[in-house]
């Protein structure tokens, strides 16, 4: 069977995009990054992207409307022809529409354990919050902001002492892991959505690294 196609949207350093392009440079990996596209051309993640010989875009969201913007994003994926998005760091919120028209082939990385602390400041209200274990999830994107069924999720303790950048560092390592073993999981055809869960078939992919990866 061909690997799948898969879009990456980012909008800055795209250290999840790195990792996502070095697992599929793999073998056998069952998904292939395609395109890449930031809503910022400042993005560090377009020069990793270039580097592996990826084709990348520009798509501004500035001075036009959200419907005119996703038109273009969707105009662009459309013409890449591939069949999953991975928003890695993407930090536009995506209408109803764009999101329904792709239910369930929209896959989105935010670093806490979903669905505590959607948003922005995740680790300074985790710590804030006095959790003990922090993480992150990979889930199929629904229109509400980091919501939708969870593919997989890592748990990382909190440390005496955490930073709120302390803190980040250690759940990114894990993000780096986790992306690319869920995006396999979902090219695989391995995802099932059924209500609001996202159930996965066979054998669990990992041995519980998945779910809890031990420190590097
Ligand atoms: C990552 O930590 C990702 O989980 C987060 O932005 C960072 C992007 O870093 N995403 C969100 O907060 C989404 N709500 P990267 O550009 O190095 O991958």
């Amino acid at each position: 069977m061909g690997r799948v196609p898969v879009a990456v949207l980012i909008s800055g350093r795209g250290s999840n995009l790195s990792a996502l392009i070095r697992a599929a440079q793999a073998r056998p990996y069952p998904a292939e990054i395609r395109l890449v596209l930031s809503n910022r051309a400042e993005a560090g993640g377009l020069a990793i992207a270039a580097e592996a010989g990826i084709e990348t875009g520009v798509v501004d969201h500035r001075g036009r409307s959200r419907e005119a913007f996703e038109a273009e994003l969707g105009d662009r994926i459309g013409a890449a022809g591939v069949s999953l998005i991975c928003l890695a760091g993407f930090m536009r919120l995506l209408t109803p529409g764009f999101v329904e028209a792709r239910r369930n082939q929209i896959l989105n990385i935010h670093p806490s354990l979903l669905p505590a602390f959607p948003g922005l400041d995740t680790h300074a209200r985790a710590l804030e919050a006095g959790v003990r274990i922090s993480g992150c999830t990979v889930h199929f994107v629904s229109p509400e902001m980091d919501e939708g069924p969870i593919i997989a999720q890592s748990a990382v303790p909190v440390a005496i002492g955490d930073s709120p950048a302390s803190l980040a560092d250690r759940v990114l390592k894990a993000e780096h892991r986790l992306y690319p073993m869920a995006l396999a999981l979902v090219a695989q055809g391995r995802v099932r959505v059924v209500g609001k869960r996202a159930l996965i078939s066979g054998e669990p992919p990992l041995p519980d690294g998945l779910f809890v990866p031990t420190p590097d």
